[in-house]
């Protein structure tokens, strides 16, 4: 029997109509038809459908909707301020890190969690970050550089 399930989603309040056992992921896209979250592997493996959960990032592929009631959620819609991008979209795309895109939101939710709670974060708190992803285009390289490059970027917004 479908619930009223209520969470806050990219700033704002945001109810939905939905079996509780319904995915995160299937809620996020086919319910409030945000599709930049991607639908990669469905069995917890590939990282495209990272979505950042009160500050963490989760797998919204094998989260049931109603663990998400009362969270502050962000999708990677909402990370631009307006044309303005999230200084992690800035370096990405400027890193190369972005070939056909498919991992990109997954990556850039994982290091919106890891670098906004921290930005210090050490090199290996970085790759072990990135290693909860696949790529299949870029050769993992330029996906390292961008995540460096996002996190001088973030040091120097926080200035
Ligand atoms: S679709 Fe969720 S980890 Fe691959
Ligand atoms: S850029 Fe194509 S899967 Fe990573």
């Amino acid at each position: 029997m479908s619930e009223k399930i209520t969470f806050t989603l990219n700033g704002v309040l945001t109810t939905v109509d939905v079996e509780p056992d319904m995915m995160l992921l299937d809620v996020i896209r086919e319910v409030l038809n945000l599709t930049g979250t991607k639908h990669g592997c469905d069995n917890s493996t590939c990282g495209t459908c990272t979505v950042v959960a009160d500050g963490k990032a989760i797998k919204s592929c094998n989260t049931p909707v109603s663990k998400v009631a009362g969270a502050t959620l962000f999708t990677i819609e909402g990370l631009a301020k307006g044309m303005e991008l999230h200084p992690i979209q800035k370096a990405l795309s400027e890193s190369g890190a972005v070939q056909c895109g498919f991992c990109t939101p997954g990556i850039i939710m994982e290091l919106y969690a890891l670098l906004e709670s921290n930005p210090n974060a050490t090199q290996q708190e970085l790759e072990n970050a990135l290693n909860k992803h696949l790529c299949r285009c870029t050769g993992y390289e330029p996906i390292r550089d961008g995540a460096l490059m996002a996190q001088k970027l973030v040091q120097e917004r926080n200035q």
